[in-house]
């Protein structure tokens, strides 16, 4: 089909979706916050009978004073937990099974996942096929796993330890095809937490550079949801505020994370916030740009986000002067006219990279790859990302890839 033609179907297509798509009622998990959470969420499990949960986690996180924290928590409380710390990045089906045979040789009423986004990821695919028996491979990818995967798994207690996925609140877990090496999206709203706890004791041993890269992962959830053409009153209040805390909260996390809880708390709530609008809006081309960056290059994800992201705002910007005007008013940025304010935004992200020592250039794209990637972006992007400016032709995307590469920002101002 040619470009135009296929445009043109998406288009109409995010046009009927944008009315629909964020009235659906995505479940937002309850929460538990604050410098005590996990001897809380302890208390919390006791009181609603919960005697068996199954601990997820990754090798290395299980080695950490603060797992402990939480099993010290768990003894307190005399509550029968059993440890399965085999959850990898980018969990592959196998780990999966693995997982479920783990929740009934302990015959779990709780699943309790603790880590970075792959922990939760792998445990809500864990929790939803072991409750009902289900088997991961054959689940089918994308929104059709929605009617598969619908009910509720057990009691589910997300406890992220980095401030940028947002996993705790969306309806997306991503497993890998360790056969064919590909990665299956899958959608439903039972997979989703009761309960998210963040306890900044887990956060304050995160080192500066992913404290950095995850954090711009969060700001650009907020960020591309905000720019979404899905976007509603209510997803726009959570993803300015998140916004808000991010520009605040980013470079103290990094700058002195050791030590600052209240901005360690500040970026799991701008997290968690970000997660749950995006789950009604969904997001925009920094991401499929990041996810290339990270398929040819090993870029880690936040860290192609946070390359990405103003790039992406500044191509986005003569569409959506208006929506990143809106953004300017909110972290308080100069401008005498609306598109002033919108470049101000642009390069108020040029300047977070700077701060948080992130380079914002496309330069480890080799241009013998650059025809590739943007097939395989536009490919993702187009039925996914629901944005103001769109790519005109792949050529066009290529063009923009290879232009950036060599980009140096000046800022309005300069
Ligand atoms: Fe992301």
């Amino acid at each position: 089909m040619l470009y135009k033609t296929e445009r043109f179907f998406v288009n109409t297509y995010h046009a009927l979706a944008s009315t629909a798509f964020p009235r659906m009622p995505v479940p937002v998990p309850n929460v538990l916050n604050g410098d005590k959470s996990l001897d809380a969420l302890a208390e919390h499990l006791r009181s609603k009978g919960i005697q068996r949960p199954v601990i997820f986690t990754d090798s290395f996180f299980y080695t950490l004073p603060s797992f402990q924290l939480l099993i010290d928590a768990l003894k307190k409380r005399n509550i029968d937990y059993k440890v399965f710390n085999e959850i990898q990045p980018d969990p592959s089906y196998a780990i999966v099974e693995k997982g479920i045979a783990a929740c009934y040789e302990h015959n779990y009423d709780c699943a309790i996942a603790i880590g970075g986004g792959s922990s939760i990821d792998g445990t809500k695919m864990i929790n939803g096929c072991a409750k009902h028996n289900l088997d991961p491979r054959k689940i089918t990818h994308g929104l059709m796993s929605m009617l598969q995967l619908r009910r509720k798994g057990a009691y589910f207690v997300a406890i992220p330890t980095t401030a940028g996925t947002g996993s705790e609140a969306t309806t997306v877990t991503v497993v890998t095809d360790e056969k064919t090496n590909q990665k299956n999206a899958l959608v439903s709203y039972g997979i989703v937490p009761d309960l998210a706890v963040f306890d900044s004791r887990l956060t304050m041993a995160l080192p500066p550079h992913i404290t950095a890269a995850t954090g711009m992962d969060a700001l650009t959830h907020a960020m591309e949801s905000f720019m979404s053409t899905y976007a509603t009153k209510q997803t726009d209040e959570m993803n300015l505020k998140s916004i808000q805390r991010i520009f605040k909260f980013l470079p103290r996390a990094y700058k002195n994370g050791t030590e600052d809880d209240e901005a360690r708390i500040e970026m799991a709530l701008a997290s968690f916030d970000a997660g749950k609008a995006f789950s009604k809006t969904l997001l925009g081309w920094a991401h499929g740009i990041s996810h290339q960056l990270g398929a040819f290059y090993k870029v880690p994800h936040g860290l192609g986000c946070a390359i990405a992201l103003p790039h992406v705002l500044q191509f986005a910007l003569p569409k959506a002067t208006h929506r990143l005007a809106i953004i300017a008013d909110a972290v308080g940025l100069p401008g005498a006219t609306q598109t002033e304010k919108a470049q101000a935004v642009v390069d108020a992200v040029f300047e977070l990279n700077r701060t948080l020592d992130i380079n914002s250039k496309f330069d480890m794209i080799k241009e013998e790859h650059v025809s590739d990637m943007a097939r395989n972006i536009i490919k993702e992007g187009n039925m996914a990302y629901p944005s103001h400016r769109n790519f005109d032709s792949y050529t066009h995307l290529e063009d923009f890839l290879l232009e950036r590469k060599h980009y140096t920002h000046k800022p309005m101002a300069a």
